[in-house]
């Protein structure tokens, strides 16, 4: 099975983004290596899994608009690889919940939120942020990428309590644009990848990962 996956890219983020919309599902990836993506946290409410999310600094997560509903109460867990065990991991809680100021829940567009956390990680081997590209930078059709996260296995099937992973492609605009049409795909703010396996429900706000850089 081939999935096809729309990854929502925030204009000044090129090649790290975090996958949104998704149609399927991580579907068919493999089980991560225990904390060898220490950027990755799972956002939770009322301790449980609902969204991907990633460090860009020891003080903010980045994840997606639709994944906070009304005014929910976040909490984001770092330094996980086994949700069910939580003898390494912390859970923080969330000071400031920044969506973008275009995002609306009904609509695909500006899919992107800024958690400011209640106090600073601990920064260690499992914990670390992870750095964004810089403004501008272009990603090549046909690059090897990465999604990861905690979501459904297969559609409408159960979450991941382990980490996965799956490599994907970069597809080209036009390919996209067939897919997804106008309703869903905007070219300033998304991109498309292909591959055997990628993101699904849960993996939302997780990081898209340029596997090169
Ligand atoms: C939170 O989770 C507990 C146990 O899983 C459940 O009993 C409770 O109803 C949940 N609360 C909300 C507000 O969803
Ligand atoms: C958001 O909350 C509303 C009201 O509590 C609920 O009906 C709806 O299903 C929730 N949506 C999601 C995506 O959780
Ligand atoms: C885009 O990808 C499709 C499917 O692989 C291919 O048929 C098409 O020629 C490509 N278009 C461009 C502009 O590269």
């Amino acid at each position: 099975m081939i999935i096809i996956s729309l990854l929502l890219l925030a204009s000044l983020l090129p090649h790290l983004t975090f996958t949104a919309r998704v149609n399927v599902g991580i579907v068919d990836g493999t089980e991560a290596k225990p904390h060898s993506r220490p950027y990755m946290v799972s956002v939770q409410s009322n301790k449980t899994h609902i969204c991907g999310g990633f460090l860009i600094s020891d003080e903010f997560v980045l994840t997606a608009g639709h994944c906070r509903n009304g005014s929910q109460i976040l909490t984001v867990v770092v330094g996980a690889h086994d949700l069910r065990n939580s003898k390494n991991s912390d859970r923080i809680g969330v000071k400031s919940y920044i969506p973008h100021p275009s995002y609306t829940i009904h609509l695909p567009w500006n899919d992107i939120m800024l958690l400011r956390l209640q106090e600073k990680v601990n920064l260690n081997n499992d914990v670390k942020w992870i750095s964004l590209p810089k403004k501008g930078e272009d990603v090549e059709v046909n690059t090897l990428c990465s999604v990861a996260g905690w979501g459904q296995l297969q559609t409408n099937g159960p979450l991941s309590s382990l980490l996965m992973e799956a490599n994907v492609h970069v597809m080209n605009n036009s390919e996209c644009y067939k897919r997804w049409g106008q309703t869903y795909y905007s070219v300033e703010q998304m991109m498309c990848t292909r591959g055997n396996g990628g993101s699904c429900r849960g993996d939302s706000g997780g990081p898209f990962i340029n596997i090169k850089t």
